[in-house]
């Protein structure tokens, strides 16, 4: 949450550096930016609301700030996402004190002591924002006025001592060119730029063009730079590792309209990878065959992956699995022991309540295996051992090609689990392979069929504000992730339940402005799901069904239907997965809703 870029060197376009920079890390938050930059020794200072969009025509309006006798270029930026303070001007970064500028990512827990603190010492301290980060700029500042020979590198170093709660920080004197950059919870890398000159930013891809290898800062991390050197000034210098540009952008390439369709129907490569891939699930099958239990964790469409691997894992493999939403498993003391493996779930590689598990989890020496998308990431980089699921960069604030490629990676685990345990016979565990193998050829025959069809359908019922999304056994993991799918793009209230538990109150809900989508493979809950089109019927409900070709009473008793390929049940999640995904898309198109950017959404969340 949050995107940072700075830039010290050589390259006399710093606004362009930093703009372009931005723009890459814009998935990271969107309601606001702002950068403050000397170039050719004129200083710009410009924030501006919303979009980076906004900010690059603000700043090719805006006015020379000062002119300073400094011959470097350097700068620094900030895409936020909210935390303290609503999207605004005013509270976004960098915030300023004098000439000293800062942008943060993270949360000053205690900042209100801490601007008490100072206020009490400097009662003309001059608070201009809501955000818990301006504190730390007039803390920085107070320390260089009450002892002039401090340095800023000094100045940071003893503001962070003070400071609780988590930080990537870069901070700026534009007059004397000292840029600090620290973090402690929140992540940073630094770029070596290609000509003279270091770069600084929240995620690798805004290096892209300027930089090929990079170092990763870790926590605690204090770091003094200048255009030709970094001094690591806490913690200890890092490996400079090669930039990895590969999959690292996606573009819509005028095909088209936004990422999260495109996203939709990349889903096939996506499988396809995995399966190619499979060296990397056998090599940590020997670490995981030994578990007793398997601990899932994960946030969002991460963690719904994981409750459709709980059906699949135990069927397959008779192993007991637990999933947890990240978020809640540090505070409930769950008793773990070393017959525990953490399967740990992550696109971003970077949320902090899943990253905080994997800490938990470590301290409690349960082995940790993360399933992430970003190579490199904090997540990955915690684990004991990673599987990468390989679906290239995911634009889209909604996921959708990571759920595929992550249950991709689970389900070849169930299935290879089952085999080496026994409870799948040879013969079945191949014959699951390969229809796994087989999904791509499946869905690329599919997608533009179910895309009409779910769009006919947003068009018919798209005025509804009111949906319920229902499956029964694996079924009900993907309703949960069809309603978020929802929620998220078309801010519909979409909610999602076992279809079973439709009696136990949300029955009450049901009339005919109410829509259900039932999940109804002709799979062995076949029959149950028959009575809940019914009961729903019944009370004037309007019915969706999701069914495969032979559901034909689904087909007779439903107002509309969708009909998914027939694959083997334990792989029919990968087929009704999209018509959910379809279905949010065409709601969201349809309502003029921000695809691809939903409101007050980030895509990769580091604040608890
Ligand atoms: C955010 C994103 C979701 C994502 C969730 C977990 O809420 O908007 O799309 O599912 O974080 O993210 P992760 O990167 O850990 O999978």
């Amino acid at each position: 949450m949050c995107g940072i870029v700075g830039y010290i060197g050589a390259n006399g376009a710093v606004k362009e550096v930093l703009l372009n920079g931005l723009s890459k890390l814009e998935y990271r938050g969107y309601d606001s930016a702002g950068l403050v930059c000397v170039e050719n020794n004129r200083v710009f200072y410009e924030r501006s609301l919303g979009r980076v969009s906004n900010l690059e025509s603000a700043v090719v309006k805006s006015k020379v700030l000062k002119l300073i006798d400094n011959k470097a270029s350097f700068g620094i930026a900030h895409t936020r996402w909210a935390t303290h303070g609503k999207p605004s001007k005013e509270n976004a970064h960098p915030h300023k004190a004098g000439d000293i500028y800062l942008v943060h990512n993270g949360i000053v827990e205690n900042y209100k002591e801490l601007k008490e603190a100072l206020l009490t010492v400097d009662g003309s301290i001059e608070f201009t924002s809501q955000t818990d980060s301006e504190v730390l700029v007039h803390l920085i500042s107070s320390k260089l006025d009450s002892n002039p020979r401090r340095s800023m590198v000094e100045a940071v170093q003893s503001s962070l001592n003070l400071v609780k709660g988590t930080y990537a920080i870069v901070v700026l004197n534009i007059v004397s060119g000292e840029m600090v950059c620290a973090c402690n919870g929140s992540p940073l890398v630094l770029g070596i730029a290609d000509d003279e000159g270091l770069l600084v930013a929240s995620d690798t891809v805004a290096l892209i063009g300027y930089a090929k290898h990079y170092l990763r800062l870790a926590d605690g991390d204090v770091v003094s730079l200048s255009p030709k050197e970094y001094v690591f000034v806490s913690g200890t210098d890092k490996e400079v590792l090669e930039l990895e540009e590969s999959g690292q952008t996606s573009s819509l390439g005028g095909v088209f309209g936004h990422y999260m369709l495109k996203e939709i129907y990349e889903q096939g490569e996506v499988v396809d990878r995995v399966v190619n891939n499979k060296g990397q699930i056998y090599d940590i099958l020997p670490k995981i065959l030994k578990a007793k239990r398997l601990i899932i964790v994960g946030c969002g469409t991460s963690y719904n992956v994981g409750l459709v691997a709980e059906y699949l894992i135990e069927r397959l493999s008779q192993i007991s699995v637990e999933v947890e939403v990240a978020s809640e498993f540090r505070y409930r003391d769950m008793p773990m022991s070393e017959g525990d493996v953490a399967i740990v779930l992550s696109q971003s590689g970077e949320t902090v309540d899943t990253l905080e598990a994997v800490k938990l989890c470590k301290e409690r020496g349960v082995l940790t295996v993360g399933i992430v998308n970003v190579e490199g990431s904090a997540i990955a980089n915690a684990c004991d051992a990673v599987i990468y699921n390989k679906a290239g960069r995911e634009v889209s604030v909604a996921s959708t090609k990571a759920f595929t490629s992550q249950l991709a990676v689970l389900s070849m685990l169930a299935i290879m689990l089952g085999e080496c345990r026994s409870s799948l016979t040879t013969i079945e565990a191949t014959n699951l392979m390969s229809e796994l193998s087989n999904l791509p050829a499946v869905l690329s025959q599919e997608l533009d069929r179910m895309s009409k069809q779910m769009e006919d359908l947003a068009k018919k019922y798209g005025s509804i504000e009111n949906i319920i999304c229902l499956g029964r056994g694996v079924q009900s993991a993907i309703a949960l992730e069809g309603a978020l799918k929802i929620k998220e793009v078309s801010y519909i209230n979409a909610q999602a339940y076992p279809s079973g538990e439709i009696k136990h109150g949300p029955l009450a809900l049901v009339d005919p402005n109410t829509l259900c989508i039932i999940l109804a493979p002709k799979d062995e809950l076949y029959t149950k799901s028959l009575s809940v089109i019914e009961e729903v019927k019944a009370r004037g409900g309007i019915v969706i069904a999701i069914t495969t070709p032979n559901g034909k009473e689904v087909i007779q008793s439903s107002d509309g239907v969708v009909i998914v390929p027939s694959v083997m049940d334990e792989l029919l999640p990968f087929m009704t997965i999209l018509p959910m995904q379809f279905f949010a898309y065409h709601l969201a198109l349809l309502r003029g809703c921000d695809v691809d950017k939903p409101r007050n959404l980030a895509k990769s969340v580091t604040v608890e």
